[in-house]
């Protein structure tokens, strides 16, 4: 028996897996709202993260009805990008600067005058977003300097709920990518990063390839969970690192869309492929030796729940989602660009406005629920159109998240990509692919593309039906961002 722990943004997971690839049980439990001071901020207690870890796993395994012993190994998983401070004596400094926390643009600009924008995408495969770690440091840095002058650990969500399992400072190569201090190209810290942003190696945990042992349960950590003291914890990855394990994308070719809060699609690669316009993340991946490259869609499953909440509160999805598939392919041509949050790919950029654009009198409700199903749909194309330009094959395509869950959504996304779909048997998110990694560490299957092979299923293959009118409207779609450009910046 294998855990997968995930540490997500409003809540924690724990799931238990067999040799076979089974679920066995899985307990969740919620963490406290997301505080946000002012507009753009977010953070959030790592010690409540570490409470409801704790709730979690012992929620599974008094679930199985299982003796902790029995587990063999623990991977973890967790929202990526978040920023944990901790003092000499492993002391939470502050609460954690979120992933979705966008305060640090000027961290940014300051790091492109230090080290210029092209040197650090060719040091870290990447560009300075407010989403990554090293921004919201330096932040600290520069609005807070009593509590950074007492720095001596900097973690990620998940690694702080290792910390408090095990003791140990370790990270793993593709939660390291989103830090923008990893030198992603040679798998090692970029010391010239560190060196120009002045931020102490010393301060870095370890770092492991995912399905690596790097640590093991504690005393402390067995007391608090039900998991016995000296059960090995493997290295894991952030949430999409292991999201993309646990739906099999772990060879060349293989695409994952998943549509959960943000939009993120996700190809892996056998080399560094990397974007010189900085539009995509170019990652270690959780299979050493591997990398992958994805896009990020910031409003995605966000722009439904948005007009549900504000335009049909108390409708449930189905019965939205039932009048939407009423509608015509390309909404009558009704457009929605999902730019509620800004935007990362392709557009980087956190001014970005959304906008319904083609409106008439004769559309209706329905058009509106389809027309933001299409749209950000169309906003992940954004991601597989680079995908061409840098010459990333995708031959497959595998849904995950909400977005694979109805039917519509599945039709949508097959007909805007113009190519089939594949749906999976089975899909239990970060914490299954975590589990993998974890069972993978202790030798159950020899490697993550075995552990894969065996236990991830295509259940049905969607066919695109309405590809030409979509091709269409997602030329259209291209033409609404130049403008909502200048309207953000107004
Ligand atoms: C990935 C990303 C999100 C967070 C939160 O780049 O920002 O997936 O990890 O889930």
């Amino acid at each position: 028996m294998f855990l997968g722990i995930d540490v997500g943004t409003g809540g924690t997971r724990a799931l238990l897996v067999d040799r076979e690839g089974r679920v066995v049980a899985s307990a969740a439990s919620e963490h406290a709202a997301v505080h946000s001071e002012q507009i753009g901020w977010a953070e959030q207690q790592p010690e409540d993260w570490w409470r409801a870890a704790r709730e979690a796993i012992a929620g599974a395994i008094a679930a199985a009805e299982l003796d902790g012993a029995k587990i063999q190994s623990v991977g973890l998983t967790g929202q990526m990008h978040g920023c944990v401070m901790l003092d000499a004596a492993g002391e939470v400094l502050r609460p954690a600067l979120i992933w979705c926390d966008q305060r640090t643009q000027p961290e940014c600009d300051w790091l492109n005058d230090k080290i210029g924008r092209e040197r650090l995408i060719e040091l870290t495969c990447n560009p300075a977003l407010p989403n990554f770690t090293l921004t919201k440091l330096l932040w600290v840095r520069t609005h807070q300097p009593e509590i950074f002058a007492r720095i001596a650990h900097v973690l990620c969500p998940k690694d702080y709920v290792r910390y408090r399992l095990t003791g140990e400072f370790a990270i793993d190569m593709q939660e390291a990518s989103g830090t923008l201090l990893l030198d992603v190209a040679h798998r090692r810290w970029s010391e010239e990063v560190a060196e120009a942003a002045g931020i102490p190696l010393a301060w870095l945990p370890r770092l492991f390839e995912g399905p690596e042992i790097c640590a093991r349960v504690s005393d402390a950590g067995a007391a608090a969970t039900g998991l016995a003291a000296g059960t090995p914890v493997a290295a894991g990855a952030g949430d999409q690192g292991a999201g993309a394990v646990g739906m099999g994308i772990v060879s060349p070719g293989a695409v994952s869309a998943t549509i959960g809060t943000s939009g993120v699609v996700f190809a892996a690669t056998d080399k560094p492929t990397l974007d010189r316009l900085g539009r995509l993340h170019t990652f270690c991946h959780a299979v050493p030796g591997m990398w992958h490259v994805m896009g990020v869609t910031n409003g995605a499953g966000l722009s439904l729940r948005w007009l549900r909440d504000t335009f049909a509160a108390g409708t449930s999805y189905d019965e939205l989602t039932a009048g939407a598939a009423r509608i015509p392919a390309a909404s009558d041509g009704m457009l929605w660009a999902p730019y509620l949050f800004g935007e990362r790919t392709p557009h980087l950029d956190p001014l970005a406005r959304a906008a319904f654009v083609g409106v008439t009198a004769s559309h209706t409700r329905a058009h509106f629920v389809r027309a933001v199903m299409e749209g950000v749909a169309f906003s992940l194309r954004d991601t597989l159109s680079l995908f061409a330009e840098l010459g990333i094959p995708a031959a497959r395509i595998r849904l995950g998240g909400g977005g694979a869950r109805g039917p519509l959504w599945r039709q949508i996304q097959a007909d805007v990509y113009g190519q089939p779909v594949e749906l999976l048997a089975a899909e239990e998110g970060g914490a299954f692919g975590a589990a993998l990694l974890a069972a993978v560490g202790v030798a159950a299957w020899q490697s993550v593309e075995d552990a894969c092979a065996e236990t991830v299923h295509v259940a049905e293959t969607i066919q695109p039906k309405n590809a030409a009118a979509m091709e269409a409207a997602y030329a259209r779609f291209r033409r609404m961002y130049p403008a909502l450009r200048e309207i953000g910046r107004a």
